[in-house]
């Protein structure tokens, strides 16, 4: 896995060990404060976490994180689960509403490429063994209540779930894992490393490696990521809900379709549905790929898609026109396609290619502004618009 870069102007925090200790204490969920002990190498691996907090490992009570999963309580009592280091083949399900916390051990919890949790899934749409399973079933990691809400469907509104379907994990948080799903190492159908619907759940320092759809936000679905990796080659941000992606790397392993590739639901309640990448920096996986102005920020799919990104550094693999339609026969592109820019920068951002293709939108400083920050885009469901439903969100990374 490459080398994790994210712009050197960005703050870093960090607290002392002692001070850490004693606020070791338990806390719902556990927080940016004491994680540092709880995930540090120790001879008992659970000194420093707090009481609520499972030990997954080869020579642990749960030697597979499902099997941890499983063992919570349907209810609202916050769990953490701490993982070994090692690869973990196996696929992960979350159904309840309770907040969990997954913690992958390591002595350097602010650092991405000293990882040493790996969960790993090996499926794509359309395989012998999937058919036409939905991409559902090819996820590494799935949050969501049931499995009709994890659905994506077809069509322009995507599968329908149940009306009485209730929401899922209020508040679910990793840290410090890898979630890859290597089916092949190019695009060759879905294959989901992560998956979240009517869910809300934060991912802090950690990667996810795919080729094609590497994360799904699904309907009612929230997701949040800091100083995470994300790579993929086709619509590898794609999805219903709401995404904001902080200083993070996007790699990019080879073009094909646009890296984001929203669907936007039209609600009865005003949503901003969308995925907002933000102070990140979009690059090719590695230096001996040869895609210099191939790869498209997104492309629509349906005509209500949002992305913008914003002030982030573009490498020189991506189009003079920044994003593009969906197919030259299915344009998919009306006046309410937003698909945006605010203040990138780089030699990806070609200013006279992208006036020239008038398929991006170039947003001025009013135009940013409903968007401009993680509590003004993740409203309250059902709510006019009831801006601020971040509680579950760890601003401290
Ligand atoms: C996990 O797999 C990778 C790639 O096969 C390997 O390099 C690494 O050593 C493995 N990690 C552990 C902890 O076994
Ligand atoms: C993270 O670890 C890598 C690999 O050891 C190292 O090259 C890099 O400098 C570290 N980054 C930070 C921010 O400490
Ligand atoms: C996740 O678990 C739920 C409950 O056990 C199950 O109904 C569902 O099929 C699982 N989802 C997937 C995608 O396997
Ligand atoms: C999901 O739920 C909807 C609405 O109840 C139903 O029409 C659909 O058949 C369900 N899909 C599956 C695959 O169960
Ligand atoms: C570069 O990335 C591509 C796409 O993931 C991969 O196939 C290739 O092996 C990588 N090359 C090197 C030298 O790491
Ligand atoms: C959303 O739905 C309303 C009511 O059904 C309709 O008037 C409006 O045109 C729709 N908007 C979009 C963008 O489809
Ligand atoms: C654009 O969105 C507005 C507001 O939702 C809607 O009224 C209008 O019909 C949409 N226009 C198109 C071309 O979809
Ligand atoms: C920028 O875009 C214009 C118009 O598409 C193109 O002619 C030019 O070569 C591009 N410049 C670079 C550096 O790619
Ligand atoms: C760009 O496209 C918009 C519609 O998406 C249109 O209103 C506008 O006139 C176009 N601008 C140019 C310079 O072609």
């Amino acid at each position: 896995m490459a080398v994790f870069s994210v712009p050197s102007s960005l703050p870093f925090h960090l607290l002392s060990f002692p001070t850490l200790l004693l606020l070791s204490v338990f806390t719902t969920p556990i927080n940016a404060l004491n994680r540092y002990t709880c995930q540090y190498p120790t001879q008992n691996p659970l000194s420093g976490c707090p009481p609520n907090t499972l030990l997954v490992g080869a020579t642990a009570k749960y030697t597979t994180i499902q099997s941890a999963i499983l063992s919570l309580p349907h209810n609202d009592y916050p769990y953490n689960i701490l993982i070994l280091p090692g690869n973990y083949t196996e696929q992960l399900n979350i159904t309840r509403s309770g907040p969990v916390t997954l913690l992958g051990q390591t002595a350097f919890p602010t650092n991405l490429t000293k990882n040493s949790v790996n969960v790993v899934w090996h499926q794509a749409t359309g395989t012998a063994s999937t058919g036409t399973l939905d991409n559902a079933f090819t996820s590494t990691l799935t949050i969501a209540p049931t499995l009709n809400s994890s659905l994506t469907g077809s069509g322009p509104t995507g599968n329908t779930v149940p009306a009485d379907t209730s929401f899922g994990n209020s508040d679910f948080r990793a840290y410090n894992l890898n979630f890859v799903n290597d089916y092949l190492p190019y695009s060759a159908g879905p294959s989901l490393a992560l998956s979240v619907s009517y869910a809300n759940a934060g991912f802090y320092y950690t990667g996810f490696y795919s080729y094609q759809d590497t994360i799904y936000i699904g309907k009612l679905g929230n997701a949040y990521f800091s100083r995470c990796e994300i790579a993929g080659q086709t619509d590898f941000l794609y999805g219903f809900g709401t995404a904001w992606i902080q200083s993070s790397r996007l790699s990019l392993r080879g073009c094909g379709g646009g890296i984001t590739a929203w669907k936007g639901t039209n609600t009865t309640w005003v949503n901003k549905y969308g995925v907002y990448i933000s102070e990140s920096v979009v690059e090719k996986a590695n230096s001996s790929l040869s895609i210099e102005g191939k790869c498209a920020l997104g492309r629509p799919w349906n005509a209500q898609h949002r992305s913008i990104f914003s002030r982030c550094y573009l490498d020189d693999s991506i189009v003079p026109s920044g994003y593009i339609k969906w197919s030259a026969t299915d344009p998919r592109f009306n006046f309410n396609t937003t698909m945006a820019e605010y203040h990138d920068y780089g030699p990806g951002f070609n200013l006279t290619g992208r006036l020239a293709a008038n398929v991006t939108v170039l947003m001025t400083d009013r135009m940013w502004e409903p968007y401009s920050a993680p509590e003004k885009v993740f409203v309250y469901p059902g709510t006019n618009g009831r801006e601020g439903n971040v509680g579950w969100i760890d601003f401290g990374v």
